[in-house]
């Protein structure tokens, strides 16, 4: 099989390659992929079976998250400086203390708190589509509620949506021309995110706040606190991280009910079902397509050997297809229980830390829609984004009734 798991017109057109990830995960479950020297991607492991990516993920000691840090580009050196600084993109003992400043703000208690705040924000935007002419379910739901979740975490204005979410599209969009002009609007608008959370912070810590911001800038029980930059970075990483993941989780969930009108119907008739729903539309899209590591020692995964600086990619759609752990695992089923999926990533030091916040926004907005627009149905096509990182929908028309 001709293997090119980077091809961003292919996911543009496709959705992730699933045929030849099956083909891998049967035949090279750890395959030796070439790389793209005019895009300057180096060659690279791809991790397709879920018990690889799991060790994967879970071995930090073995599988760096620090070395080499962009997915396949190398960045210029001052965002570079800047990325390193990250808590994504380190590795524990440094990780360590980061994180559990940052999951004060992120309990499941914290997050239950907000489950009101999310259904009326749902429930406000099924109102203002009521009133439009035509509706785009990823510009009038699917973008709205993560944004308006995080900028509500921020405590930010209003105002100050729209801009965020420019900035947001133009990280993550940054291989989509609809979204950047060129790549370096993704590092620009980085860097204007990090400017805006200085100013933020700044404002907190002369006028605190009920709002997570507000906790993270202030000292945990023993004490210690995220420095300035670590603040400002955290909040870089919580805009890319929080925003387009969980739009193309509703989205991409919202296209899979449209190909599965049973599993709709279904949801219809039992919205105690949007709970499992919720992990199966995880598991369905992998709105993280992959992450990188880089091996720091010679090593095995799954007896293939592999050596110290070797990239290694990890396949989360893939695993999420994994025939060895999931019956049927090409059937979209809402009542999918147990469901292991890794979606979040395989566990280790790194499992998103909205974890639960993401799971609660698909569960309330698909309960709100399957409660007020049982008739909801696909309009027109929808439009991938152009990325082999997200698997991303751009547009997806629909009608209400
Ligand atoms: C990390 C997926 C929503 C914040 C991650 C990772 C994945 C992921 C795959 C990396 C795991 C690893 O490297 O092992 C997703 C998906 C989401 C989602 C699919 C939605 C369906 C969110 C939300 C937030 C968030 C809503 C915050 C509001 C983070 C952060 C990290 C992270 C801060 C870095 C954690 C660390 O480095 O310790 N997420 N995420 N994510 N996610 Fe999420």
């Amino acid at each position: 099989m001709d293997i090119d798991l980077v091809d961003q017109d292919f996911y543009q057109r496709n959705g992730a390659p699933h045929d030849q990830l099956a083909w891998l995960r049967a035949n090279a479950p750890v395959y030796r992929h070439k790389g793209d020297e005019e895009r300057g991607w180096p060659g690279f492991w791809a991790v397709t079976r879920h018990a690889d990516v799991v060790h994967v993920s879970r071995r930090s000691d073995l599988f760096s998250s620090s070395r080499k840090l962009a997915l396949f580009n190398e960045m210029p050196e001052d965002q570079r400086a800047l990325q390193r600084l990250m808590m994504l993109n380190q590795d524990p003992p440094e990780h360590t203390r980061r994180r559990s400043l940052v999951n004060r703000g992120f309990t499941p208690r914290m997050i239950g708190a907000l489950e009101q705040h999310i259904r009326d924000i749902c429930h406000e935007l099924v109102d203002e589509a009521k009133g439009r002419e035509s509706v785009d379910f990823v510009r009038d739901f699917a973008a709205p509620l993560p944004l308006y979740v995080i900028c509500e975490l921020l405590g930010a204005p209003v105002e100050d949506r729209d801009k965020i979410f420019n900035w947001s599209n133009q990280m993550i969009g940054a291989e989509d021309p609809d979204y950047a002009a060129d790549p370096s609007e993704g590092p620009d608008a980085a860097m204007q995110v990090y400017a805006y959370a200085n100013a933020l912070a700044a404002e907190r810590r002369a006028r605190p706040r009920e709002d997570i911001a507000t906790k993270l800038i202030m000292p945990d029980a023993a004490g210690e606190t995220l420095t300035e930059e670590e603040f400002d970075l955290f909040v870089l990483l919580l805009v890319v991280a929080g925003n387009e993941t969980t739009r193309n989780a509703a989205s991409g969930g919202m296209l899979a009910f449209f190909e599965h009108p049973e599993q709709w119907r279904r949801l219809v008739a039992d919205r105690s079902l949007a709970r499992t729903a919720a992990d199966e539309i995880v598991r369905w899209v992998s709105p993280v397509n992959l992450f990188r590591r880089t091996a720091t020692t010679d090593t095995t995964i799954g007896g293939q050997e592999v050596k110290e600086d070797d990239k290694i990619v990890v396949f989360y759609s893939s695993a999420n297809r994994d025939e060895e752990v999931f019956a049927d695992p090409y059937t979209f089923d809402i009542g999918r229980d147990p469901n292991p999926q890794i979606g979040f990533g395989g566990g280790g030091a790194h499992f998103c830390l909205g974890n639960h916040l993401a799971k609660l926004e698909l569960r309330v907005l698909f309960e709100v829609l399957a409660e007020r627009l049982p008739n909801l149905a696909q309009a027109g096509p929808a439009r991938r984004l152009r990325s082999n990182f997200i698997n991303g929908i751009k547009d997806l028309p629909v009608t209400l009734s």
